[in-house]
């Protein structure tokens, strides 16, 4: 009697120590492999772009440079960054689906030869504002749009780096902001660019109003990636799926367009 009790209790003592040893591990290789998974996940999520000359003042003031003696010899506009399909459709989306006034007041952030401006005009908005860091794209976007007789009132133009607002009590209130490369541009400075990512955040939050949309298009964030970025200050309305770009039988890049609406803090 006493010495089956005695068995019977090492054989419990045995086969619970296998089995909370059994326990402990499973746990801790659950825990392990999750963690390297979440870990690997927002790593990924938070990484930064290689510089690039797209990403300075410099390299934009040479551009509009050329385009400027391209569109005095030639009349041509220059680049429609991203490609007209893309551009077209997102506008397109704007004027069709977020129920906006005309006169709703609408901001293009690096507007550069202020194509997307034109366009929103010529569908009937005009409260319109553009802006960008490069005097050189300025002076385009103004010829560009003397050119196609539109009034000074319905768009206005001027020079302004979106990462300095700080004192500008004119840059408030806006309904819709659009921004076609603009944040990427910002995300391939060579010095400084998450800073600069999470200045532009803080900025364009202050610029929207409550009720208000960013439409941003992005070639070189994906879909995840700008979502992660903007996830403090916007939730995502809806995404725009255009089919890479080809050029020369070769697939390009493809565009990701994110509408969000600002987020109630
Ligand atoms: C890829 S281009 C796109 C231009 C225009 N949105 C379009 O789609 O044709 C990027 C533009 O962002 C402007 N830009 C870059 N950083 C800026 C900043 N901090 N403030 C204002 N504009 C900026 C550049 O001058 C350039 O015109
Ligand atoms: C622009 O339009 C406004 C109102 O329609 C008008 O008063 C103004 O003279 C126009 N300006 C120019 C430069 O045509
Ligand atoms: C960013 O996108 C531009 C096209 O706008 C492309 O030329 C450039 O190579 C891309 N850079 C990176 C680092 O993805």
């Amino acid at each position: 009697m006493v010495v089956c009790r005695q068995k019977c209790y090492w054989n419990n003592f045995v086969i619970t120590y296998f089995f909370v040893s059994a326990l402990y591990l499973f746990i801790i290789c659950f825990f392990n492999c999750y963690k390297v998974k979440i870990g690997k996940m927002s790593d990924e999520l938070n990484e930064e772009l290689n510089p690039s000359e797209l990403g300075t003042l410099d390299y934009w003031e040479k551009v509009y440079a050329d385009e400027i003696n391209n569109f005095e010899d030639h009349g041509d506009i220059g680049e429609v960054w991203f490609g007209k399909n893309n551009a077209q459709k997102v506008v397109k989306y704007i004027c069709e689906n977020l129920n906006l006034e005309k006169n709703d007041k609408i901001i293009d952030l690096g507007c550069g030869n202020g194509w997307t401006l034109l366009q929103l005009a010529k569908n009937g908005f005009n409260n319109l504002l553009g802006v960008d860091y490069s005097p050189k794209a300025i002076e385009l976007a103004r010829s560009v749009l003397k050119d196609n007789g539109i009034n000074s009132s319905t768009i206005q133009i001027k020079v302004l780096d979106i990462l300095n607002i700080d004192n500008d009590e004119t840059l408030m209130n806006f309904k819709l902001i659009h921004d076609k490369g603009t944040y990427d541009a910002i995300s391939l400075n060579p010095e400084n660019r998450q800073e600069q990512r999470a200045k532009y955040t803080k900025n364009i939050h202050q610029l929207l109003l409550t009720n208000g949309y960013l439409v941003i298009s992005s070639c070189n964030w994906t879909q995840d990636e700008l979502i992660n970025h903007f996830k403090s200050g916007f939730e995502v309305l809806c995404t725009l799926q255009t089919p890479a770009m080809k050029f020369g039988g070769k697939t390009g890049q493809s565009v990701t367009n994110i509408i969000f609406t600002k987020k109630k803090l």
